[in-house]
């Protein structure tokens, strides 16, 4: 597979940089296209850069046209489940429509492998734990609506034109590369580690916990975590079965294991040593209490094992990241 050209869309991403990293390490030639809306430039490990729409045409016949690209992957959504409730258009152009845009140079091209980040989100409230793919699909948000819709697409590609795909619904993807390169940077950051760190390096006064009265055991929601590099090692043996024409796939990506909000603050504490100051806050709308994965099937048929099953361990390289943004923001070098 050495030499082998993948096209990585959203590739200047908190998780597609991790994955042009690994796709790097592992021997295979990288173009990235970001239209840098929310990713950063200064976080692209390497490859090829460049910067458009993948919703525009003229961009992807230039890319398809200049390349022999064997594969796509696809990071470059919006995933602010909130913002999608207030406004669910940017969602179905960018997730969904660009989205379809982008298979249809696929085909043009004959390009026939893609690998796609999909959510847990596509489940809605579970009435089932831990969650497996067969768990009814329920969305409950415009987010998880246009991811699914996409799963829909894909299914309809593959009868119609062959195009073979994976989609990888993740848990809750946390952490950083063990380097402190790279990790999650997010101009509006709204995902419960980023801000609990952010509260232990003092730029937030606290961290406000949403909701105290769920029906867990300790009032607060429960979350399966899943290290980014873990989640990117799964997109590598995703792309494996791919080249070796194995069958389009649907799969989970989470530890099956739960933390409460709670657990997740007093582990931050002890990674840190630094105080974090809480406020119970109201339940923030369209939570559900809890989230555990069942990622037995990816685990049976691709082998996958996580690296990082340890929510302490997935903190501790989420919180070298922190700092080092930290030490770069003091000398003048962040870039949001
Ligand atoms: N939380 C707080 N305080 C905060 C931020 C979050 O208490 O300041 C809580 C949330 O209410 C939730 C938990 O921490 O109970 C985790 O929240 P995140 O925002 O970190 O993550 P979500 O579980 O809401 O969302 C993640 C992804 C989505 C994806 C979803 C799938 O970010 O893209 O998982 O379940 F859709």
């Amino acid at each position: 597979m050495k030499n082998e050209k993948i096209l990585v869309v959203g590739g200047a991403g908190y998780i597609g940089s991790h994955m042009v990293k690994d796709l790097l390490s592992a021997g295979f030639d990288v173009i990235t296209l970001d239209d840098l809306s929310t990713g950063h430039r200064d976080l692209l490990p390497g490859g090829t850069f460049v910067k458009g729409d993948l919703g525009d045409p003229k961009v992807l016949d230039r890319l398809f046209t200049t390349h022999n690209i064997s594969a796509v992957m696809h990071f470059a959504a919006f995933s602010l489940v909130g913002e999608s409730v207030e406004n669910p258009l940017k969602y179905y152009l960018n997730n969904l429509a660009a989205t379809a845009t982008l298979l249809s140079a696929m085909i043009e091209y004959r390009v026939k492998r893609f690998i796609f980040s999909s959510t847990a989100a596509v489940y809605g409230e579970p009435v089932q734990i831990p969650i497996t793919e067969t768990h009814p699909c329920n969305p409950t948000n415009p987010y998880g609506t246009s991811k699914l819709a996409v799963e829909k697409i894909l299914c309809d590609c593959d009868a119609a034109y062959g195009l073979k795909y994976v989609s990888l619904r993740y848990f809750n993807a946390s952490g950083a590369d063990e380097s402190g390169m790279i990790g999650e940077r997010h101009a509006r950051e709204t995902h419960l580690i980023p801000l609990v760190l952010k509260t232990a390096l003092g730029e937030k006064e606290n961290i406000r916990i949403y909701g105290v009265d769920y029906p867990t055991p300790d009032g607060t929601c429960i979350r399966d975590y899943i290290h980014v590099s873990d989640l990117t090692h799964a997109h590598l043996l995703a792309l494996e079965a791919l080249m070796s024409d194995k069958e389009s796939a649907v799969y989970n990506l989470g530890n099956n294991q739960g933390y409460s909000v709670r657990e997740v603050i007093d582990l931050a504490k002890k990674v840190t040593g630094k105080n974090i100051p809480v406020i119970e806050a109201e339940r923030r709308p369209g939570d559900p209490a809890r989230l555990i994965a069942s990622a037995a099937k990816i685990k049976e048929s691709l082998g996958w094992q996580p690296r990082h099953e340890n929510l302490e361990a997935i903190l501790k390289t989420a919180w070298l990241w922190h700092q080092n943004e930290a030490a770069k923001g003091a000398a003048g070098g962040g870039s949001i």
